[in-house]
């Protein structure tokens, strides 16, 4: 994780400037987007998320190129049909309603007389090792394709990569009508919060939250640590959990964090175990042993109204990660009944709900309109809410349009 500095700027450079910008000569704009989309769940936000700024950007007569990264290809893997960007690129023409014409030629042999569509979608940005190099050379190819670029891809805010920081080194560079919409509402929560706070923070790993859940852990007033990430902190308590995901190289940084919280603990005191995550789950107390061969799916009705009694207390609520394993109906209930009950509270005004994270919008999906923010993203909206400037927005700040 890169975290910059610990200070609130947001003084980036947005649409409006764009279209202030805009001149005779100006005639293709990149624009950075997150087709990184959650394969197994199909939430299409981060698709929809960049439909006007797209039309906008084309009715003044712009053409449009559209960059993306797609997974975590190794080395070994670039190039490799399962993580091209082909596959989505229809979806993304549907969406948008308007030609997209995918490119999948390499990007350092394009040129800009290469590139005919009104919208063209480049080839899987991970696909060149650069990219993630922040590398300038690459970064400066990019740029060559265009004459301006827009970050649309706030949910990449977080990766200091050549598409979303070096690239602003060599075009006029503006943040996009959703990223700017992002920045403003994660802004709301992380400068005045309304308390109590309850934060959720659930999902499979440990590791890749280890930051936010320090940073959380001092400034909420109640933290619920759910999802498998739940197990290696329960484990840390002395828990057996029997076949269940559990990090163990994290069961020691869980004790810290448990003993150096702020905020007060909530984790699972029961649980829908079962042997084959297709079966029906049994309910399991948190001080019976679970069977070597079983693991834990979903949190159990007693943890669920817990959950539930602390966010009828709570003022504002930040939710990031599953509850469960809510893509299996038999372990689903947990997501189903606190998002019903999130939803419930923020119509009527008793509760702001800021939810993120592709998994976790598939995991509320009847009810993600009803919620007060949804953002299209997981670890860049948890890093900026736990207060961290992100390199995306840092990019957009130091570009000197003049
Ligand atoms: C996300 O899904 O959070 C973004 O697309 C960033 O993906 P990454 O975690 O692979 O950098």
């Amino acid at each position: 994780m890169v975290c910059i500095q610990k200070k609130i700027a947001v003084d980036m450079k947005n649409f409006d400037d764009f279209k202030n910008f805009v001149h005779e000569g100006i005639n293709r704009c990149i624009i950075r987007c997150d087709l990184n989309l959650p394969s197994e769940t199909e939430d299409l936000s981060r698709v929809y998320s960049i439909k006007e700024t797209v039309h906008r950007v084309l009715d003044l007569g712009i053409k449009v190129i559209l960059i993306s990264h797609y997974k975590r290809p190794s080395k070994s893997e670039a190039f490799m049909q399962k993580f091209s960007l082909s596959a989505i690129s229809e979806k993304v023409w549907e969406i948008l309603e308007v030609n997209v014409n995918f490119m999948g030629t390499n990007i350092f042999e394009l040129s800009q007389n290469s590139i005919l569509g009104e919208v063209t979608l480049l080839e899987n940005l991970r696909f060149y090792e650069e990219e993630e190099q922040n590398n300038d050379v690459f970064a400066q190819k990019l740029a060559k394709l265009a004459d301006v670029y827009i970050n649309e891809a706030f949910s990449v805010a977080h990766r200091a990569h050549a598409s979303v920081s070096a690239i602003t080194k060599f075009l006029p560079s503006f943040a996009g009508i959703a990223f700017e919409n992002e920045v403003k509402q994660i802004s709301k929560i992380r400068e005045n919060i309304e308390r109590p706070y309850t934060a959720i923070i659930g999902g499979s790993k440990v590791s890749s939250k280890i930051d936010v859940l320090r940073e959380i852990s001092q400034k909420a007033d109640y933290l619920v640590i759910t999802g498998a990430m739940a197990n290696t902190f329960l484990t840390a308590l002395g828990h057996k959990l029997g076949a269940s995901i559990i990090e163990k190289t994290y069961i020691k940084i869980a004790q810290e964090i448990i003993k150096a919280s702020k905020a007060e603990i909530i984790l699972p005191t029961d649980f829908l175990v079962s042997s084959d995550i297709n079966m029906p789950g049994v309910c399991f107390d948190i001080n019976d042993e679970v069977p070597e061969n079983s693991s834990c799916f979903d949190i159990g009705t007693n943890t669920i109204e817990k959950i539930k009694s602390t966010i009828k207390i709570s003022k504002t609520l930040l939710w990031n990660g599953a509850l469960g394993a809510f893509e299996f109906a038999n372990f689903d209930t947990s997501s189903k009944e606190i998002s019903k009950y999130v939803a419930k509270r923020t119509k009527n005004n008793e509760l702001t709900s800021v939810i993120g994270g592709g998994e976790t919008i598939a995991s509320i999906k009847e009810y993600k309109n009803e919620m007060t923010f949804v953002s299209t993203a997981g670890g860049a909206f948890l890093e900026y809410v736990s207060g961290y400037n992100l390199p995306g927005i840092l990019a957009l700040q130091s570009f000197n349009i003049s």
